[in-house]
Order: C-alpha cells, then structure tokens, then sequence
C-alpha cells in the first residue's frame, strides 16, 4: 500500500491514521467517487451572476446543491435572478460593484455578516469596451481595467478571511477567474482594453495560485469562448454564423458547457489543480 504524506487528516475522510502527518490508503480506498465532484453545502460567491455567464454557473451550483450568492450591480435584476434560482435550492441577491474599493468593502461586508467562511469565490464580473483603435476612450479603458482586473485583485484579497475558514489541504477553498480567449489569441473584434485585461486576469491568476497556496486556497482561471449574453448580443447578431463556422465543434457554449466546469473546479475532484487556465470553447483558440 502507497504511504501518503500529508499535512492533517480531515474527519470526513475514511482512511487510517499511521501517525500524525500519514495516512496508509490502498487503491481502492483513495478513491471516493460518492463526493469526488459534489459541491454540495459550500457556499459560493459569483460575481456578475445575474444574467449571461455568471447566471450559468450559478444556476449550476444551486441545483448541485451549493448556497449560492450572486452580486451585480442591479439590484432589481440579482434578486430577480436569486429568485428564479431560489426554485431549486439556495441563492441569495447580495447587489454591490466590484469595480471600486469601496463597492469591495460593502459587498465583502454583507457576505461577512451572513457567513463565517466561503468555500468558492467565482470571480466572474466583468466588463467589455470596444472601438476603433484611433478613437478607443481612455473611460472604456479604465472601466474595462477596474472591472476585469482591480476587481478581482481586491475583492479576492478582501475576502481571504473567509476563504482562509474554509480551506483545508483535503480540500482547498476555491478562486475560479474567468478570463476569455481573447486574452490567449488575438481578438477579431476591437476591444484593446478588454483583450488585455483576459491576458492580465490570466497571469494574475497564475500569480495568485503561488500566493494563495500556502493558505490552501487554489486559484484557477476558465477562459470562455463564445456564449450567448449581453456582452455579445451584438457580437452574435452579426457573426453568430461565421464564429459557428469556426469553431471546430460546430457550435457555440451552451449553460451545460459552462455549469460543468464550475462544479468540476469548485469540487475535490480539482484539488490538485492550481494556476491554470481553461478554455472552454470547444477548440476556437487552437485555430
Ligand atoms: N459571453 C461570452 O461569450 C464570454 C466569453 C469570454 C469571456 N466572458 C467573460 O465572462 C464574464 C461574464 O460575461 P457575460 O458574457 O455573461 O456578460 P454580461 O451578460 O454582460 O454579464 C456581466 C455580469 O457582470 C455584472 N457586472 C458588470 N459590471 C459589474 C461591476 N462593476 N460590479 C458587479 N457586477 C458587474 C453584470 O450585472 P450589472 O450590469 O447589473 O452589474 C452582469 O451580471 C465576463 O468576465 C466576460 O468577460 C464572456
């Protein structure tokens, strides 16, 4: 039988303690699939989840069982949404803007006053600008940057406490970035700031998953591809046809695509992975 050396032994784990900072695991005990990719009962951030992406992935988490807060800046549109997700399990409308400290501090301020830790923070608010190259607004460049890059920094590092509560070497507390394609490949459309701002979401994430480990925390990015929101009705309007034809897959991301990924990196399953960016795109950046 394999030694294992590890740092503690949860409780919930099933295997024998030889001594302290050991456990024996034979093949088959290692390997619990009953709550391998459950996220049941953690309890979830997701910025920016009233509509489009973040609304996937939150609408995920909630029917695998995780209490869910969604923020946006809209408060009638977050409740809204928390109460159509609220049909299938726990989610909670906590309104706030990520964008500005002071939005980070109010918003960070109501999860404290509801939950002594969080064991996923889905950095998914975001932001996109674009215009021509001569004419791109120094306004569009600072909200693109403040949005996708400040925010994420600040509002994970405000929520450490929380997340710090929730870790344990079995099984990590969570920071899930989304970042984009645009930020692996160079954009067809253009978003200067908004390209950049992926490129920057994805070191930052790579930056963050050293710093955060030694807290137990991992720090992981998606990168999406097409989908359909807000963000790219107008995108699809026009190319919805051209970007399918692309794509090596055929399609564009459906909730399913998004959701699976979510649960699989918020779930033990992804414990070992850190620092890592994902395209979800069904291979548009191969091409
Ligand atoms: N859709 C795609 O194909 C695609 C592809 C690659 C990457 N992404 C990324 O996926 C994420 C979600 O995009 P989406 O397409 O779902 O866009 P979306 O439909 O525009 O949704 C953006 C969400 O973020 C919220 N939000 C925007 N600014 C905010 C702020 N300052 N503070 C708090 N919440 C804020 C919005 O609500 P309020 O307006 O009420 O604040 C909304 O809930 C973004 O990071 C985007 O860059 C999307």
């Amino acid at each position: 039988m394999p030694l294992i050396e590890i740092c503690h032994v949860s409780a919930k784990d099933n295997n024998t303690v030889l001594k302290r900072g050991f456990i024996r695991m034979s093949d088959t005990q290692t390997i619990q699939i009953s709550n391998l990719f459950s996220v049941e009962n953690k309890r979830v951030l997701v910025t920016g989840g009233s509509r489009g992406i973040g609304k996937m992935i939150a609408t995920g988490y909630v029917k695998a069982g995780a209490k869910v807060y969604i923020s946006s800046r809209k408060k009638q549109d977050c409740d809204e949404t928390a109460k159509e997700l609220a049909k299938f399990g726990a989610c909670v409308s906590i309104p706030g803007d990520i964008s500005s400290i002071d939005g980070i501090s109010a918003l960070v301020q109501e999860i404290v006053d509801r939950e002594s830790q969080l064991e996923i923070l889905v950095n998914n608010a975001g932001a996109s600008w674009g215009a021509m190259f001569k004419e791109y607004p120094e306004s569009g460049f600072d909200k693109v940057m403040d949005t996708n890059v400040k925010g994420i920094f600040y509002l994970t590092r405000e929520l450490m406490p929380l997340l710090e509560k929730a870790a344990s070497p079995g099984d990590p507390a969570r920071v899930i970035n989304i970042g984009s394609i645009d930020g692996i490949k160079v954009p067809a459309m253009e978003n200067y700031a908004y390209s950049a701002s992926k490129a920057a979401v994805h070191h930052m994430t790579k930056v963050l998953a050293i710093e955060l480990a030694k807290s137990n925390i991992t720090c992981n990015a998606i990168a999406p591809g097409p989908f359909e929101s807000k963000m790219t009705k107008e995108m699809m309007n026009s190319f919805k046809d051209l970007i399918i034809a692309r794509c090596p897959l055929k399609r564009i991301g459906n909730p399913e695509d998004m959701a699976g990924i979510a649960i699989f990196l918020g779930s033990r399953a992804a414990s070992y992975m850190n620092g890592v960016i994902i395209p979800v795109d069904g291979g548009i950046c191969l091409t």
